[in-house]
């Protein structure tokens, strides 16, 4: 059975309150309900964590190592445009990873465009809401 661990980062326990116009009405809960019941059906395990904290994201990352991850599916959040620290961890696990954005960062302002986690993601799923988390678990399950 794979392994998945799915990481969020800052704010993005606030969903559901934060700008819901830009990230929907769903909570942080309800993502994890969702990515558990994914789990469920495609028979593979998924751990979720959430953080606000850039040294716990890295830490949870090199763990990733040495629990035997097989798939870690990231949305850095703020994260994503400004943490070398994330890039260098995923580098060194070399993990097979996936990023997600719930917004279409592509399309909003400049600084959003840059996703340094991304330089070390095999796959993308961005603007597509929750969907996102879905399809990059899809990709890693599937994955050879
Ligand atoms: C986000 C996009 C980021 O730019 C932003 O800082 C977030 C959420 C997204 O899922 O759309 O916190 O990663």
């Amino acid at each position: 059975m794979k392994k998945l661990l799915i990481i969020n980062g800052p704010n993005l326990n606030m969903l559901g309150i934060r700008e819901p116009d830009i990230y929907g009405n769903n909570t942080y809960k309800d993502l994890v309900a969702l990515i558990e019941n994914k789990a469920k059906q495609t028979g593979c395990q998924a751990e979720c964590f959430q953080s606000n904290h850039e040294g716990e994201i890295v830490d949870k990352i090199q763990q990733a190592y040495f629990d035997g991850i097989d798939g870690i599916v990231i949305n850095p959040a703020a994260y994503t445009h400004t943490s070398v620290a994330i890039l260098d961890a995923l580098k060194a696990v070399k993990i097979p990873a996936v990023e997600v954005h719930i917004s279409d960062v592509n399309t909003r302002e400049e600084f959003r465009k840059i996703s340094y986690a991304g330089m070390a993601c095999e796959e993308h799923f961005i603007g597509l809401g929750f969907d996102g988390y879905i399809k990059a678990m899809e990709y890693l399950v599937n994955k050879n």
